[in-house]
């Protein structure tokens, strides 16, 4: 059954926020080059999945999720030969390379809305979503933007409104012309053809609005933070007709080799599952992003885990992720004590895990002094930067104690500052330490990569009797293994004899891994994590 698996269920997803990985040409900003340097690093972590945040030229109103040209590179980042070069170069490891797609919305230079907003007769007016002003001159409906303010700018010149849900700079594109779709979809092929393995396609769930642009409803249960929630987004988002665009996609992949997609898809279980597609015909992997948003303890990780499981269609593969470049950092949400077991978890459960750059280390959230946040949601909201400012988790790798931290020349302005404790925290002195973080991470994703139980077998929860320690068997054929976490500062001994007499340690959070241990009486100390293997 592990033969017939896909390199995108059995592998490790890493997303590099390629500003942030590694400086290659002293300009502050990180570039491909950069990662070409990293690539015995990355290899080294025993990922198979490189996913690159845009890379594509882009004025930066939002850090490159605003794409004036889908089939370039931005000169920032490099060139398109520098990008042939690096793709070569991690096809020649064995590991895959993502990009990401950002098909919603456009940047206010792409030509593609430099035409339409021209003149109201332009061919691609309808390319983005135009409308007259309400009756008294207002926006066309009460939506808002997820980065503050109302989803609509006024246009001077053709005096109508066009969406956006992001900054202003991001004109969201009209799915209901077909034309945009294939426009989109030969941006795809392009990169297709030079050989990308798939796409991480942005806000897919945002891509069709409702025919008739309705007001969306208050929600009674907004806490009154931010105001983006304040509305129920039942006609900005997942609408019916997103799925006809979603099959259109995954039909252009599944005619080349191996190829894949994963969405950005913030719903609840029962509005997540329908990304599969009815006939499993849309996104491989519809991103899982629940254990960022998971109250940490045990028995809602544990419960969220058994729902999901139950909740997957049938053949729908599952998958975890705890964190990327939008929320705060795995260390500071779960506490720097938590963070193995909360990587033990991750790579544990069963379905394919995506990791963020800089988690293997530990990188926490890195405070920005007001002059230089740069995000827009922390800037245009400055009263909520604290919950919506995703700078802190987007600052460079710190790959060693020297100026700069080894990711750009000494005496270079970087775009973020780095954390204070770049001297400390960093891949050279983790490398040093044979029970560093970093050398755990490695423990982990090898053994996930070399057993079948881990990157393939069934999960089943496990009884503890203990309300802060979670525990779960993965199991293929003969081979069966146990893990046990301990969410919390207790000490407690568990007593596990209905799996069996004995079990040997694999690894533990505090780098155990030789042993073994009787499961009538097995002793987990506070924050600690246990793969055992059954014998
Ligand atoms: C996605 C991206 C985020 C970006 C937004 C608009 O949520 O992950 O970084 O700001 O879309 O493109």
């Amino acid at each position: 059954m592990t033969d017939s698996l896909h390199w995108w269920q059995t592998g490790v997803i890493y997303q590099i926020y390629p500003r942030s990985f590694q400086d290659s040409n002293g300009d502050g900003v990180g570039d491909l080059n950069g990662v070409l340097q990293r690539l015995d690093y990355l290899q080294s972590l025993n990922i198979r999945t490189l996913w690159f945040s845009p890379i594509y030229p882009s004025p930066m109103h939002d850090f490159g999720y605003d794409v004036a040209d889908y089939c370039a590179v931005h000169p920032l980042f490099g060139s398109l030969a520098d990008f042939d070069r690096l793709l070569a170069a991690t096809h020649a490891r064995g590991m895959k390379l993502v990009l990401d797609l950002v098909p919603n919305h456009t940047s206010d230079e792409h030509p593609w809305f430099v035409e339409s907003r021209s003149s109201r007769d332009n061919p691609k007016r309808d390319w983005y979503i135009w409308r007259d002003p309400a009756p008294d001159g207002g926006p066309p409906n009460n939506w808002l933007s997820f980065f503050g303010g109302p989803a609509w700018t006024f246009d001077e010149q053709t005096q109508q409104y066009y969406l956006h849900q992001f900054v202003k700079q991001q004109p969201e594109l009209n799915y209901r012309n077909p034309a945009v779709l294939q426009a989109m979809l030969d941006a795809m092929r392009f990169w297709l053809e030079r050989g990308v393995d798939g796409f991480r396609v942005d806000v897919i769930w945002l891509m069709i609005k409702d025919a008739l642009l309705r007001d969306e409803p208050a929600d009674p249960a907004w806490d009154g933070v931010n105001p983006h929630a304040s509305l129920q987004h039942i006609y900005s988002a997942d609408q019916p007709e997103v799925h006809d665009v979603i099959r259109a996609m995954r039909r252009l992949l599944d005619s080349y080799d191996d190829r894949m997609m994963v969405g950005e898809i913030y719903l609840p279980n029962d509005r997540l599952m329908t990304y599969y597609g009815a006939a499993l015909d849309e996104c491989h992997l519809p991103f899982n992003f629940q254990l960022i948003n998971a109250k940490w303890d045990a028995q809602t990780v544990r419960r969220l885990v058994d729902q999901y499981e139950a909740d997957l269609p049938p053949g729908g593969w599952p998958n975890w992720v705890m964190g990327n470049h939008d929320q705060h950092r795995l260390a500071t949400r779960v506490g720097p004590q938590q963070a193995r077991v909360a990587n033990m978890l991750l790579l544990t459960l069963r379905g394919t895990p995506t990791c963020y750059y800089g988690d293997e280390i530990g990188m926490e959230n890195v405070p920005i002094p007001l002059d230089r946040v740069q995000d827009p949601p922390a800037v245009n909201q400055p009263e909520i930067a604290h919950i919506v400012g995703r700078d802190p988790a987007r600052t460079p790798m710190q790959w060693d104690a020297s100026p700069n931290g080894g990711f750009a020349p000494a005496g270079v302005r970087t775009w973020l500052p780095l954390a204070d404790d770049y001297a400390i925290r960093n891949v050279a002195e983790q490398e040093r330490q044979p029970t560093s973080m970093l050398h755990f991470f490695r423990a982990l994703t090898a053994l996930r990569a070399s057993t079948p139980a881990l990157y393939a077998g069934a999960y089943a929860p496990v009884d503890t009797g203990v309300d802060e320690v979670f525990a779960y068997t993965r199991s293929h054929g003969d081979e069966r293994y146990l893990v046990v976490l301990n969410f919390g500062q207790g000490n407690h001994r568990l007593d596990l004899r209905a799996l069996g007499e004995r079990a040997a340690i694999a690894l533990s959070t505090g780098m155990l891994s030789s042993g073994d241990i009787r499961l009538r009486q097995v002793y987990i100390t506070p924050n600690e994590g246990l793969l055992l293997r059954l014998i």
